[in-house]
């Protein structure tokens, strides 16, 4: 029997469709990586599994039983199935051991002793041994995440559902959690997980569903979907996946939090550090003179990084289509601040111009 049986589930808030007619069935020890646009239906579907969200029609069974809010016994069903969010949810006024040992003992009746016991040899699993004592508010995001996976697993779930369980760290964070959840999908943990991390599903994904045109649209092992996508949307999403877009213009620039957002793109890639500080050098020494250069000509540039999946070989190109001369040249770039980047060995500056501007390719 499948731990997890979908049939024929649709779902419609009523402002249209999210999805309709969606069947799958989920093996105990799979770990399978829901994957797709944002609005798509993920947190949806595994808010349905759960028992969380009423479908629309159609049925979730866990291990054989119906899982439905109405269900009498959903409580008691849902304590087989952990979930974890992106948001941790630790409960702010207990600190970490209190967080973990409060549910085996309210509703598992373990007693005090054991349910420390087991949540110290947690706490270790996440690398998390010494901290019982600390509040949330003294952790990291990426800490935070530990300890409510550890509080997940104390409950002893058949079944942990993650929702995009690294999209609210820190990026310097998002491998210590990652880790964690690999290595429960390598012990043969029955994992469902929304992520938008490609490199996360192709690394611990027994299977990987694409979902898009209102169900499941593409699925099958991470080398299938991901290196050899067989469907035109699928293709798509993917390459979309692996590039981050943004326009400058004067109205609204705000080169910090730009900074920001690539590095975090990055992140989800397999990258070195030195790119992060070259990203804040083009976006310091570049983007910000370029736009408010003597001539105050350029009104628009546009950002794109673009990142391979199996290196870390990324590309990031600027396009200004206003320059009238090169923008990497006075009056628009000190010299010095190319210079700058000379400084890293590993980074090849090239141009182009064409009748609308000039495209700067930065290969890092
Ligand atoms: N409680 C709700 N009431 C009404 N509409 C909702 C509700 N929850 C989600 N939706 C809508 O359903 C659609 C699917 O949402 P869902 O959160 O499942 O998408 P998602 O694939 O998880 O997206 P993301 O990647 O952004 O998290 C969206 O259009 C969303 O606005
Ligand atoms: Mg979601």
């Amino acid at each position: 029997m499948s731990v997890i049986s979908v049939k024929d589930l649709s779902m419609d808030y009523g402002s249209g469709i999210i999805f309709k007619d969606v069947n799958l069935d989920i093996e105990k020890g799979e770990s399978v990586f829901l994957i797709g646009n944002s609005g798509c239906g993920k947190s949806t579907l595994l808010r349905c599994m759960n028992g969380l969200a009423k479908p629309t029609s159609g049925e979730v069974y866990f291990s054989g039983q119906r899982v439905s809010p109405d269900n009498d016994d959903i409580d008691s069903i849902r304590c087989h199935m952990g979930m974890v969010y992106q948001h941790f949810n630790l409960f702010s006024h207990l600190n970490v051991l209190e967080n973990i040992v409060l549910a085996p003992m309210m509703v598992l009746k373990r007693s005090k002793a054991e349910a420390i016991s087991e949540a110290k040899k947690l706490l270790e699993r996440v690398a998390m041994s010494g901290r019982e004592n600390a509040m949330p508010s003294e952790l990291s995001g990426g800490q935070k995440q530990r300890i409510a996976i550890a509080r997940t697993l104390a409950m002893h779930p058949d079944v942990i559902l993650f929702d995009e369980p690294t999209s609210a760290l820190d990026p310097t964070m998002v491998e210590e959690v990652e880790n964690v959840i690999s290595s429960l999908c390598e012990e043969g943990m029955t994992c469902v997980i929304v992520t938008h991390d490609m490199s996360f599903a192709r690394k611990s994904a027994s299977r990987v569903i694409f979902m898009a045109e209102n169900g499941i649209y593409e699925q099958g092992t991470p080398a299938a979907v991901l290196d050899n996508p067989k469907k035109l949307l699928t293709r798509r999403f993917l390459y979309h996946s692996r590039m981050f877009e943004a326009l400058l213009d004067k109205e609204n620039m705000d080169i910090l939090t730009l900074n920001s957002q690539m590095k975090k793109f990055l992140s989800k890639f397999k990258y070195t550090q030195t790119q992060y500080e070259v990203i804040s050098s083009i976006c310091d020494e570049f983007l910000y003179p370029i736009m408010y250069n003597k001539k105050n000509d350029i009104d628009t540039i546009g950002v794109r990084l673009m990142c391979s999946e199996s290196s870390t070989a990324h590309t990031i190109l600027l396009s200004v289509p206003q320059a009238k001369s090169d923008p990497l040249e006075w009056p628009y770039t000190d010299p010095i601040s190319l210079k700058l980047l000379d400084h890293y060995t590993n980074v090849i500056l090239s141009k182009e111009s064409n009748d609308t501007g000039y495209e700067i390719y930065i290969q890092m």
